[in-house]
């Protein structure tokens, strides 16, 4: 066994580099990394970049984003206050969903900046984020509501911003889930 230092943001970064480890990289402008508090008790993971993700380098900024600054404002809290990042750190192109292969390449990084944060809650946005670090393929609509477990950590699962944009009827499903989150956190 080698002599082992504590795993670090900037040695993520390091890593991460100017990545080309999947076909990702072809068509984007700025690997999207995460940002928040390092020490957040709550972190949002979602799916993946979109135009305006890949253009600022910053998560959840177009529309969705302002979504998502919104539920985290119902629940209390700011931006500046939870860690916010993605699934995948490369925004695929023309928002297609995630495939497997670039989510198993890019997966290490987000489990690592996990594992350095050391949450007590995560909330997944959407099916990609939930069946992803839940190792499942129920759907979102059977894991959303409970929280489950990753490594020890509360997940609990709900709809995507995204999603939310198109279908306002589930708006209320998604703040019962909030209003979930804040009793475990606060209770
Ligand atoms: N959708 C996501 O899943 N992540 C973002 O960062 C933006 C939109
Ligand atoms: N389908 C998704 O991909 N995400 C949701 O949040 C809901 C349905």
């Amino acid at each position: 066994m080698g002599t082992s230092f504590p795993d670090t943001f900037e040695a993520i970064r390091i890593d991460l580099d100017d990545c080309h480890r999947c076909r990702l990289s072809d068509g984007r402008k700025n690997i999207v990394f995460g940002e928040g508090d390092p020490h957040a008790r709550l972190v949002f993971v979602g799916e993946a970049p979109g135009f305006e993700e890949d253009q600022t380098g910053h998560p959840f900024v177009g529309a969705a984003g302002q979504l998502l600054t919104r539920i985290i404002q119902a629940i209390q809290l700011t931006r500046q206050q939870v860690y916010i990042c993605n699934i995948l750190k490369c925004r695929p192109p023309g928002n297609r969903n995630p495939m497997p292969d670039e989510i198993a390449t890019c997966l290490p990084f987000l489990k690592r900046q996990i594992a350095i944060i050391k949450p007590d809650f995560i909330c997944a946005l959407g099916t990609f984020a939930a069946q992803t670090l839940l190792e499942t393929n129920k759907p979102i609509t059977k894991l959303r509501g409970r929280f489950h477990s990753y490594q020890g950590i509360k997940v609990l699962p709900t709809y995507h911003p995204a999603f939310l944009l198109r279908h306002e009827e589930k708006k209320r499903e998604v703040w019962e889930d909030m209003q979930k989150l804040m009793q475990e956190m606060h209770g």
